[in-house]
């Protein structure tokens, strides 16, 4: 008995190798598991050139004037009305303004959406996603008309549908949304504008669907292996993608003691999944969205303290929008390659997690002195970004992560943070922010922080001591995971994966953030 104990303590003190394989590779959960239902109906959307009869009327607006609208029948008597509810509310059709008229004609309900004058795509969109929000509880089927053109009724389009979104499909007592119709926006030439809806936005709303049902979804359904049995659904059928998947054993065999060692305090396994697309005339390298996978964060052995620790369900937000953005620019058979990457683990304590103090290792044998259990997303990131340049050999790797509360208190929820080492591949991320709305701020990676991050015992520790620039710290720690020669910068979005209140392409709840930014990002070129 003595001796056994000893040779087995040996053998993990020579390999440094995670403790022995949780006994369970697939795992339906213990207890009940919700049924699988549906969320309450969305509104199909659709393009016409005139309005369907009986519609509640959604007119887009630059400013206070009310302009001539295409397809749709307002006689004088009630462009007056309009007009003199415009004057009496002092509507000014601004961004963000809304008035909801009711008793005019035989409307049902007209609601009047600003823009501001000479609207951009986002603008546009913005005014679509407040439609939708305001008409949420509107029985009657939509009608979206405006004085523009095709390309902006897609972008309206594009709005309504992520601003519709929600996510419900748990309630069973009366508490879904009610049945609605559909919305249709009218406009000379439908058939253009919902070719434009197609071939970019129809696609990009379904990633970042995907991306806020994966976050909103809870750890009891979501984990490492349903997250990659619902990214496999989400991706049927999509051309130019191939989808390799490494399960503990695998990760094992490589040497992966970091996304291992996160897992194993938990009974479900973790596992480390890409995704490579690559559409027709695209580079030979691909680029590389990595995304941090932890399906639930309880902090392991250095456990988080109760309140709140349900929102760790969505420590997968990163991940999810990296599978999104797969997604859309699959789907729209975007002339780009990229490989999305997530690495999936849960975060739990137990017998067999690690513990405080531990030293693990990554696929390239740079050790780790694990001081903190609940700086798991540093530590899964650093084997997943290891293998995807040995793998893939990306031309830049984008790592994102809800990585740090640090974060939050320094940019709260209006931006991401930004680290990169980089200054053309920052340039492109903050300019794909500024288009997509998924808005980042640069913050500091200083040489400095190595001291910071240095183990009595080891390469590098995965937490400092005390206080300090905790986000920036977390950032520095991935990249010393990544060859200095790779373009890299890493997003930390702690502070923006979930919302605790509606605006209006983003309803309460999580966001999807990253799955805009990165498709904006990939299509930006070099
Ligand atoms: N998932 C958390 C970060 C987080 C905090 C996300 C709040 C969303 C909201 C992460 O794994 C974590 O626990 N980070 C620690 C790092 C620390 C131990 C160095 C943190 O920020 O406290
Ligand atoms: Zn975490
Ligand atoms: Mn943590």
């Amino acid at each position: 008995m003595k001796m056994r104990t000893k040779s087995l303590l040996l053998a993990a003190c020579l390999s440094l190798s995670p403790a022995p394989a949780a006994p369970a590779q697939s795992f339906t959960g213990s207890g009940v598991a919700p049924a699988t239902a549906a969320n309450s109906a969305e509104r199909a959307i659709g393009f016409a050139a005139s309005a369907p009869a009986g519609s509640a009327l959604v007119i887009v607006m630059t400013d206070a004037t009310l302009p001539p609208l295409d397809g749709v029948t307002l006689n004088n008597a009630e462009r007056q009305a309009v007009s003199a509810a415009i004057a009496a509310a002092s509507f000014d059709g601004k961004a963000g303004s809304t008035l909801s008229l009711r008793g005019i004609g035989a409307h049902p309900r007209i609601l009047l959406v600003g823009t501001g004058t000479t609207p951009s795509s986002l603008a546009l969109a913005e005014a679509g996603g407040k439609a939708a929000q305001e008409l949420k509880s509107e029985a009657h089927a939509v009608t979206v008309a405006g004085a523009y053109g095709d390309a902006s009724a897609a972008d309206v389009a594009y709005g309504f549908a992520l601003g519709q979104y929600r996510f419900d499909r748990y309630k069973t007592v009366d508490s879904k949304a009610p049945a609605t119709g559909a919305v249709t926006l009218v406009g000379a030439n439908p058939a253009a504008a919902e070719a434009a809806f197609n071939n970019r936005w129809k696609p990009l709303a379904e990633g970042v669907r995907l991306s806020r049902d994966l976050a909103n979804e809870p750890a009891n359904v979501i984990y490492p292996e349903s997250f990659v049995a619902r990214v496999r659904d989400a991706l049927a059928g999509a051309p130019g993608v191939s989808i390799e998947v490494l399960d503990e054993a695998a990760m094992r065999k490589l040497g992966m003691g970091t996304l291992v060692g996160v897992g194993q305090g938990s009974p479900r396994g973790s596992r480390l999944m890409l995704v490579r697309y690559r559409g027709a005339g695209a580079p030979d390298a691909p680029i590389a969205f990595v995304g941090k996978g932890i399906t639930f964060d309880s902090g392991g052995l250095s456990l988080k303290p109760g309140a709140g620790m349900g929102n760790m369900k969505g420590d997968m937000s990163g991940a999810a929008s990296v599978m999104g953005a797969v997604v859309s620019l699959a789907k729209s058979r975007a002339p780009v390659h990229v490989v999305g990457v997530a690495a999936l683990a849960e975060n739990m304590p137990d017998g067999n997690a690690q513990r405080p103090g531990d030293v693990t290792r990554t696929m390239s044998g740079k050790t780790i002195e694990m001081v903190n259990s609940d700086a798991e997303g540093r530590l899964v990131l650093a084997d997943a970004n290891e293998y995807v340049a040995k793998a893939y050999k990306p031309r830049a790797i984008v790592n994102i992560a809800t990585l740090t509360g640090a974060v939050v208190g320094a940019l709260d929820d209006s931006y991401a943070g930004l680290f990169a080492r980089d200054e053309a591949l920052s340039a492109r991320l903050l300019a794909a922010g500024a288009v997509s709305g998924e808005e980042l701020w640069r913050l500091p990676l200083h040489k400095a922080y190595a001291e910071r991050m240095k183990s009595d015992i080891a390469d590098i520790r995965n937490s400092a001591t005390g206080q300090g620039p905790g986000a920036s710290l977390g950032a520095h720690f991935i990249g010393f995971f990544v060859d200095e020669n790779t373009p890299w910068a890493h997003l930390d979005i702690a502070g923006v994966n979930r919302s605790e209140k509606a605006s209006p392409l983003v309803p309460k709840g999580m966001t999807g953030f990253g799955v805009r930014l990165l498709d904006q990002l990939a299509r930006s070129g070099d």
